[in-house]
């Protein structure tokens, strides 16, 4: 048996391992049960006694070095293979993009801040409301016309006297009696209608409600309040329509129209080719809104008004249907 030329072949096939496998056939051919080095101590058995004593001491040292270095291998191949499992962010070819304010939050938020830079404090009111705020305290008895499923009252209803609010305003009641007079408010939500949908119309949408409330308001003082409004908000002057109106729970009432800015007055779908949009209703609350709302209608009146974050964020970026707000289509939202 030539033990120097078997451990220069040992040797040589270890340096030449790359990878587990190839350890691992490695071992099983030299230090397994049935590997070669086996073979070599049966060998020696049979020998006599001085040689098996120096040759056994050799090879018995030189399995222990293939041994030690063969863990060390093993570890490393292995460490390397879990490594390579694992999963290398830096190589991600997309970028992760991160999210952004729905267009209507943005705008109800710019909303928001001109109102609260004119004093006035932002709360919530309810979704879900019962019929009397929703109605009755606005001079909406049953059997009112507005009540019914003709205009105002698209209403889904619930059980147990509750509705969806199809308008912001029952929150004029609720704070007038939680918060008193004097009282400056906007309201921000989402209200719900049963209507038929197209370019102008969903079944939900958001409103803001205005409400103030102190001693001696007069129409002038909306007029100035919703004109400075909209001039910020536009960022210029734009054409603005009063036009009389009537609300259950004003008196007088104005209907607010701007000029069409998806069309410049034109007429496009958004408009429903008048060149007009109708953005908010508002009047001098009614007496007997003040009164339902705990407060003395002789001392305090005021005025209201409700627009709809939808249409003047239209205006704003000039979106000719209301729908695409809530078809979830990123091509769309990503523009913002
Ligand atoms: N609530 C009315 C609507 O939804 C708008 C409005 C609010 C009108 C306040 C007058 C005063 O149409």
């Amino acid at each position: 048996m030539d033990i120097d030329s078997l451990k220069k072949t040992i040797e040589k096939e270890l340096e030449e391992i790359k990878n587990l496998k190839e350890l691992k056939e490695f071992s099983s051919k030299y230090l397994g049960k049935k590997g070669e080095m086996r073979k070599v101590f049966a060998e020696i058995k049979n020998m006599p006694i001085e040689k098996k004593k120096t040759l056994g001491k050799e090879i018995n040292e030189f399995v222990a070095g293939l041994e030690k270095k063969t863990a060390q291998l093993y570890r490393v191949f292995q460490e390397n293979e879990t490594e390579s499992k694992k999963i290398n962010l830096d190589l991600l070819e997309e970028k992760i993009e991160s999210g952004h304010l729905h267009p209507l939050t943005i705008v109800r938020k710019e909303i928001e801040d001109i109102f609260q830079l004119m004093g006035f404090t932002v709360v919530e009111g309810w979704e879900v409301e019962d019929q009397w705020h929703n109605f009755d305290s606005l001079n909406i008895p049953k059997g009112h016309p507005a009540r019914d499923a003709l205009s105002l009252g698209k209403t889904l209803y619930l059980r147990n006297n509750l509705l969806l609010r199809s308008h912001t305003s029952p929150a004029q009641t609720r704070y007038m009696k939680k918060l008193g007079a004097p009282l400056r408010i906007i309201i921000p939500g989402r209200v719900f209608r049963y209507e038929r949908t197209d370019a102008s119309h969903e079944t939900n949408f958001y409103q803001i409600e205005g409400l103030m409330v102190d001693e001696n308001v007069s129409a002038a003082n909306l007029k100035g309040v919703l004109g400075k409004f909209l001039e910020e908000f536009f960022g210029k002057e734009v054409k603005i329509r009063f036009r009389p109106s009537y609300f259950p729970f004003t008196e007088p009432s104005f209907e607010i129209d701007i000029s069409c800015s998806v069309c410049n007055g034109v007429g496009c779908p958004a408009c429903k080719k008048t060149g007009w949009v109708e953005i908010l209703g508002s009047g001098m609350v009614h007496p007997q809104v003040i009164e339902n709302g705990k407060l003395d209608s002789k001392k305090w009146n005021g005025f209201a008004f409700g627009l709809s974050i939808d249409r003047l964020a239209m205006m704003k970026y000039k979106i000719d249907d209301i729908r695409w707000f809530y078809n979830g289509n990123l091509k769309f939202l990503k523009q913002f």
